[in-house]
């Protein structure tokens, strides 16, 4: 059986900056599909998102229409330019524009920063690198050790707000089941849309790579920790799942966000089940 020193090296040249001249990529045809389906729903979910933020109205479902349903971009409210009803007990008052545009800074930082998504980005948008055994697309490789890409190392404080943002958003679930006026109590589509979206962005920060290691990490023997190798056993079936939970959990966020927003503007109404 051979060992890793005596296997002679294979001669791979790339162009760009890992390698010589010509070759693009060692990869068959249609490697390139991934590259740009990541790049389009990223892109889709921006523009939505960019767009949803910044009209600054249906985001509440009130009770007017007996439902008590918030959008996950426009929570926790904490500017006097939320809707009455849809605030928390803290508001800025000196924020005058849409209360989204500061609410999102979290999610969006935590999303920009995680280790899944700049493997996406860097590859769909920056082509640095398109993809494994795929030339660069810069001239340069100066990786994540340098202003400003060092700054990607904030992401575990991220994923600390981030937990707070989904006892807030597991919070608005369970009030989403509130129907005042209509029986006091049930459960609509909109409840379970929610809810939903409540569990996905549980995932999605459960199965972080920093979670894993705050969880199990700097830990030499786990015998000596069993708490921690319980808690690290409980979060790497997860962490194996992260892509899965991060692509569910950004698309069901806009989703959750377009239903609030087609029953509060009152082109949709939210059917009760029970
Ligand atoms: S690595 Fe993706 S959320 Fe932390």
């Amino acid at each position: 059986m051979s060992t890793v020193e005596e296997l002679k090296p294979v001669p791979v040249v790339l162009g760009g900056t890992r390698g010589g001249p010509k070759v693009r990529t060692l990869r068959p045809k249609g490697w390139g599909t991934e590259k740009w389906v990541t790049f389009s729903i990223l892109t889709a979910f921006v523009v939505y998102t960019t767009w949803a933020a910044i009209q600054g109205a249906d985001f509440y479902v009130g009770a007017a229409q007996h439902r008590d349903l918030i959008s996950p971009f426009y929570s926790p409210c904490i500017t006097q330019t939320c809707v009455s009803g849809g605030g928390g007990g803290l508001v800025l008052h000196w924020w005058t524009v849409s209360p989204a545009l500061l609410i999102l800074l979290v999610p969006a930082g935590f999303r920009l920063t995680c280790y899944y998504y700049r493997k996406a980005y860097y590859r769909s948008f920056w082509q640095s690198p398109p993809a494994c055994a795929v030339a660069d697309g810069h001239a340069r490789y100066t990786g994540e050790t340098r202003f400003p890409l060092i700054v990607q190392n904030i992401h575990r404080y991220f994923w600390y707000l981030a937990l707070i943002f989904n006892v807030i958003l597991t919070i608005d679930a369970i009030m989403a089941y509130r129907m005042p006026g209509a029986g006091g109590i049930g459960v609509s589509v909109g409840s379970l849309v929610l809810t939903a979206n409540a569990i996905l962005l549980w995932l999605y920060s459960l199965s972080c790579h920093f979670c894993r290691h705050a969880c199990g990490g700097h830990v030499n023997t786990f015998s000596e920790h069993k708490l921690r190798h319980r808690l690290w056993e409980l979060v790497t079936p997860l962490n194996a799942r992260h892509m899965q939970f991060a692509w569910a959990s950004l698309i069901m966020v806009a989703l959750t966000d377009g239903y609030v927003r087609l029953v509060a503007s009152h082109i949709i109404s939210d059917p009760k089940l029970f």
